[in-house]
């Protein structure tokens, strides 16, 4: 029987948000090297502050939106490399610029890395298309927040949390694309019309819930979101 693949989009808001990154992404890296074998994992690196840094520079310099997505996708990759250094020789020992080059590197690593790949497509969308294509069982999005609310929980203390919500309610949640780089949002609009026409469970946890990221990776339990059809 073929392995399971499960796809992770690691937020660069957990991976490089300034606070303890070194000891998380080495405690990250030894949870996903022991979780890989048994099943494949394919994880997505965001960009984070450091992407929407040189974003708000290069915006305010009038490069245009295709420019400043370029430079974002450097830095995805570049967080993608850090997160590779911790992870061992489990992993594919580059960080995968398209998704044949991630398929092909995983018929011979059951860890395949990668972050961006072309302009007008966030992390979150790479995640989703790539997991189509591999067929995932699931995708996983590791991000600041533990799970989807009925708003945005960093901005309205009345929202709470919801355990379980269809493709059709994340939509409306996720609103529509802003067609501006460096966008935040709990998962990007795109991909979830990507997750829905592909019918793969999605599952939203805090990324540095450790516990939680790896319940919902290994298909067990987890606080957070689960969405399906
Ligand atoms: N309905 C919602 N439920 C949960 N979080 C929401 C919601 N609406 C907006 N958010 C915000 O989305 C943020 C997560 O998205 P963000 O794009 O900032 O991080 P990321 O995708 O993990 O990282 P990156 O985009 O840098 O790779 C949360 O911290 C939260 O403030
Ligand atoms: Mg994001």
């Amino acid at each position: 029987m073929p392995l399971e693949r499960v796809v992770i989009s690691l937020g660069g808001s957990i991976l490089v948000p300034g606070e303890g990154d070194a000891e998380y992404l080495q405690t990250l890296a030894s949870l996903l090297a022991r979780l890989a074998g048994e099943r494949m994992l394919f994880l997505v690196t965001g960009g984070g502050r450091p992407a929407r840094s040189y974003i708000e520079v290069g915006r305010a310099l009038g490069l245009d939106e295709r420019a400043l997505d370029e430079m974002g996708i450097v830095v995805t990759r570049l967080n993608a490399r850090l997160l590779l250094q911790a992870l061992g020789p489990k992993a594919s020992p580059s960080v995968a610029e398209s998704y044949e080059e991630a398929e092909e590197a995983g018929t011979r690593h059951p860890l395949v890395v990668m972050g961006g790949v072309r302009v007008s497509l966030t992390t979150d969308g790479v995640a989703a298309e790539l997991a189509e294509r591999l067929q995932a069982s699931r995708i996983v999005n590791a991000t600041s927040v533990d799970g989807v609310y009925t708003a945005d929980p960093h901005r309205d203390s009345h929202a709470t949390r919801i355990d379980r919500m269809s493709y059709e309610e994340l939509a409306v949640i996720a609103g529509e694309p802003t067609g501006l780089a460096g966008p935040s949002m709990v998962f990007d609009p795109h991909a979830v019309r990507v997750v829905k026409r592909a019918a793969i469970p999605l599952i939203v946890v805090h990324g540095r819930d450790l516990a939680s990221l790896e319940g919902a990776i290994v298909g067990g339990d987890f606080v957070g979101t689960s969405i399906g059809a």
